[in-house]
């Protein structure tokens, strides 16, 4: 299978079909996000969330962001994926590209993340190799995670950011947590396509993560307003898990007869 390229994504945006992007971490979610015909993965730095029990994204590094981006690629054919730069891997534009350079040689990444007007560092990565912008809430640096462009003052601030992330070379922006107006006015003016999540429903697509797509947070964990649980994959998970261990207390797995292997006629008086 071919995977999808930047023109696919831009072709879609000018038709107005919406763009389908999930996070994935791993060889199995990307083999699904595959089956499932998703236009992108992003591997996001909400691993540190999802996967690591980590409170903040800032909490993780390229060593572990490359580990998950090799185990998502290997399990990758048709989508077109993002890696997310984690914190401090793209301070100064030197360190951006090196570690841009690694995202895409030893992450196998078709494109890279970074959050916020980082100008100077996205242009410097778009000429390597193409770089999805972020603005919005950054959580990477946010202190509060409150929805933005509320007040025109911070809509027209917002416009005028995606369109500098534009001129900077992004080829697509994510909007996180930008109301939706303000959203579907970035999504006119820009030639990129925007994705967004808790941006409303104007953007040219949509993002979620993995474990809010399926429900496999914890009962008690809070979810957030925008998302939306396609799934109840903690229950589910939790019954398999829970009926398991009762079939080991109960006996009745392994079933002597078909969950076992035997010994070859006669080997066992041999033997003993
Ligand atoms: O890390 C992540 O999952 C993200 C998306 C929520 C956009 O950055
Ligand atoms: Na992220």
């Amino acid at each position: 299978v071919k995977s999808l390229k930047m023109r696919d994504l831009l072709r879609k945006k000018k038709e107005r079909r919406k763009i389908t992007v999930i996070t994935a971490y791993d060889f199995i979610g990307a083999q699904v996000a595959n089956s499932a015909m998703l236009d992108c993965i992003l591997v996001g730095d909400s691993l540190a969330n999802v996967v690591l029990g980590h409170a903040r994204t800032n909490q993780i590094g390229m060593d572990e962001m490359l580990y998950h981006c090799k185990s998502v690629t290997r399990g990758n054919s048709r989508c077109f994926v993002i890696g997310d730069m984690p914190f401090g891997s793209y301070s100064t534009v030197d360190r951006a590209v090196q570690n841009a350079i690694r995202f895409v040689n030893e992450g196998g990444v078709a494109a890279v993340k970074i959050e916020g007007p980082m100008y100077e560092q996205i242009k410097a990565v778009s000429q390597l190799t193409p770089v999805v912008g972020h603005t919005g809430v950054l959580p990477q640096t946010a202190e509060n995670f409150l929805a933005r462009g509320k007040t025109a003052k911070d809509a027209q601030y917002l416009v005028e950011e995606a369109q500098a992330l534009e001129a900077a070379g992004c080829c697509m922006i994510v909007l996180e947590k930008v109301c939706s107006e303000v959203a579907e006015e970035i999504s006119r003016r820009l030639t990129i396509p925007t994705i967004g999540i808790g941006a409303g429903p104007h953007c040219d697509g949509q993002v979620l993560v993995w474990h809010d797509v399926l429900g496999l947070q914890s009962p008690g964990s809070l979810s957030l307003k925008f998302v939306r649980r396609f799934g109840d994959g903690w229950r589910q998970t939790a019954k398999a898990v829970e009926e398991y261990a009762t079939a080991v207390e109960r006996e009745t797995f392994p079933h002597p007869q078909h969950n076992s292997f035997l010994m070859d006629p006669g080997e066992r008086d041999a033997f003993i």
